[in-house]
């Protein structure tokens, strides 16, 4: 078991120790300590683990503050599935599993070591050149979690295509809006996925879509589920056709490091959502060196995360973390509690998984379900834990640690956005005494700072909101299409600082404790979703005046979706009319964003200046009593207050 010392923290065991990257916490003050003197030059030895085809940077760190711009190792040349699967494959992991991919049947197992992955890779490189891709140009990436998608996205790093993974979650409507802004020549998708039993339609979903005016010029489809599906003509090619097509050779392009690598969507305080471009040379040193610090991998083990390739944790985590160092990483197509309870400890055993991560939804739905679950399976080649989406709460950590890990695996709690492309703040599980509930502290070379709302910095524990002092390698260098967005939502609150969006406070430790978002952005199961994007959808339904959208806490997703909705004249409130506005969500948005509650009022709160006051929903909607929501009489009209929480749900 691990020790417990007398202030609640768990201490890793010796054997893990032993096993770790960074095995003490001198050692960490050290490593950080000197990484703040310079980081640059921190950042520098880090780019050592990436072979490059030429190191020809000038500066390997330049800042133009004015525009927010900022570049690491412009000038050096590498290729990304140069670094993820020639190199290892070079170094004697040929025969190396790469991948493990387990299906959701669990009949359904392909595993690739470094050799045969990539063998496929450059097949489909060639595929993608063969439809027309070039560098610079964009590939949009609809498909389930099957090899075929690893093969993809490494694929466009080979020709220095840009992907854009969208999230099978989403409607059409978000989907379509997605394509139409990042400008895609081909999208490769499937003929379905598996979810729950089901199959599920994905190239249906792509013919509606792209009925629609688009730049798709070809579709790749990958058959995976056997359904029935519509191919045009002309347009549309099966994946396994076109691979029997082309050579078996292709050499990586040249990248610079400052060449987009990818785009990945997330969403902020506007309806649209943002297309955070991550680039070649800074993300690839930053998963590669997040990764050996955080995961503690010796060759040999299973490493698994449960995330979804649509976020950017399937990116990193999945993919460019673990196959940038030569990792075996395993890919699971499936959910949870399918067929049973206890599908992910089933997984675990089977593959005797060393280093298992997953996100605080998954863990409290888990463990509603019962102990039982867990203790007909064999844990024991787990050797460590992480955890990443929202913040883990002591009480699910203690038995996250308890009762899956066996009282003997660490946990790393993982912070990190769309935006920084890597784990930012974290525990090192074989040097830090962990305590439960906390994320920790910063990775070497990361400086964060927590700041009042007047730009001062908050004392011993205060909370405020957390920024990233300076740039770092990974982190997204703007926004497809919108620098000047990129500059408004992120370095123009604290001009020369990254505003992270979370509040957070830091102990008399220096241990850093997450708060949760600070603006309208909801985290649904961990998925980010923000509030204006329901709002945009609601108003769009004909009987809509004014919608407000606000989180609530929900016991197992974290935080769920109320909606406060006026209608306009001539409309009334009828069960029906919320069935219709839940839908309106499901279509516009998708299922992810479905409402919990939707509240019709006469009005809604607003400041004098006509911004509605949703730091006041958010209360109502939370219980909150007239009395605990503080002084109300500035607004606009004060009367609505009472008749929202008359008509609260
Ligand atoms: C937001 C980023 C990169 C992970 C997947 C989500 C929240 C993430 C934690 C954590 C507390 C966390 C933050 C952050 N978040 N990890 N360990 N503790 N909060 O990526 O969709 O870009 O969301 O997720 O609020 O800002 P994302």
């Amino acid at each position: 078991m691990t020790p417990e010392n007398t202030k609640g923290q768990y201490l890793p065991s010796d054997e893990y120790r032993k096993t770790a990257m960074v095995k003490s916490v001198d050692e960490y003050t050290r490593l950080y300590s000197e990484s703040m003197k310079d980081p640059v030059a921190y950042w520098v030895k880090q780019a050592e683990h990436i072979d490059w085809f030429s190191k020809g940077w000038k500066e390997p760190f330049t800042w133009n503050k004015k525009k927010d711009e900022f570049t690491w190792f412009k000038g050096g040349k590498l290729n990304v599935s140069y670094n993820c699967l020639d190199r290892h494959v070079k170094n004697g992991l040929k025969n190396t599993a790469a991948i493990i991919f387990q299906g959701e049947d669990d009949k359904d197992v392909r595993v690739y070591t470094y050799g045969q992955l990539l063998h496929e890779v450059e097949r489909f490189s060639n595929v993608l050149k063969k439809n027309g891709v070039k560098k610079g140009d964009r590939v949009a990436v609809y498909l389930p979690m099957i090899p075929e998608l690893a093969i993809t996205l490494l694929a466009c790093t080979r020709v220095g295509a840009i992907h854009s993974v969208v999230f099978a979650g989403f409607s059409s409507d978000a989907i379509f809006n997605r394509v139409a802004d990042c400008t895609p020549k081909v999208l490769v998708t499937s003929d379905g996925s598996y979810r729950a039993g089901k199959k599920i339609d994905m190239k249906g979903k792509v013919n509606e879509i792209l009925e629609r005016d688009t730049s798709v010029e070809h579709v790749l489809v990958v058959k995976h589920t056997g359904a029935d599906v519509v191919m045009e003509k002309d347009r549309d090619v099966w994946w396994h056709e076109e691979m029997e097509k082309v050579p078996l050779k292709c050499e990586p392009e040249v990248m610079d490091a400052e060449d987009p690598l990818f785009m990945l969507y997330t969403s902020g305080t506007t309806g649209k959502p943002k297309g955070m471009v991550h680039v070649n040379g800074g993300y690839l040193v930053g998963v590669n060196s997040s990764f050996r610090y955080i995961f503690n991998y010796n060759p040999g083990q299973v490493y698994w995360c449960t995330a979804d390739i649509g976020w950017i944790t399937g990116h990193s985590s999945i993919l460019y973390g673990p196959l940038s160092v030569g990792a075996t990483t395993l890919m699971f197509e499936g959910v949870p509690n399918y067929p049973e309870n206890d599908r992910f400890w089933q997984v675990a055993e089977k593959w005797k998984v060393d280093i298992f991560y997953t996100a605080p939804t998954a863990l409290r739905m888990i463990r509603k379900n019962g102990d039982d679950w867990i203790k007909k399976h064999d844990l024991s080649s787990l050797k460590m834990l992480a955890s990443v989406g929202e913040p883990i709460d002591a009480d699910v950590w203690k038995w996250y640690h308890r009762v899956i890990g066996g009282g003997r695996c660490p946990i790393a709690d993982t912070w990190w956005q769309t935006e920084t492309g890597s784990i930012i703040i974290a525990p090192l599980t074989g040097a830090f005494d962990l305590k439960p509930g906390s994320a920790m502290k910063p990775l070497p070379g990361i400086k964060t700072g927590v700041f009042r709302e007047d730009k001062t910095e908050c004392g011993v524990g205060e909370s405020g909101n957390l920024f990233l002092m300076e740039p770092f390698p990974s982190l997204a260098r703007t926004i497809w299409n919108d620098h000047a967005k990129y500059v408004e939502q992120y370095w123009a609150t604290f001009p020369g600082h990254y505003l992270t969006g979370d509040g957070a406070r830091i102990d008399a430790d220096g241990d850093h404790w997450l708060l949760g978002r600070v603006d309208d952005v909801i985290s649904v199961a961990g998925h980010r979703i923000g509030a204006a994007e329901i709002e945009a959808a609601l108003i769009a339904h004909p009987a809509v005046a004014e919608a407000a959208v606000v989180p609530v806490p929900d016991e197992i997703k974290g935080e769920a979706i109320y909606t406060f909705v006026t209608l306009k004249d001539g409309f009334t409130e009828s069960e029906d009319l919320k069935k219709q506005l839940i839908n309106q969500v499901r279509n516009v948005v998708g299922p992810i964003a479905t409402p919990k509650t939707i509240q019709i009022s006469q009005g809604l709160p607003k400041t004098r200046s006509g911004k509605i006051m949703r730091r006041l929903l958010r209360k109502i909607a939370g219980g909150s009593s007239q009395s605990e929501l503080g002084d109300t009489t500035t607004l606009l009209d004060p009367s609505v207050i009472e008749s929202l929480i008359k008509g609260r749900l």
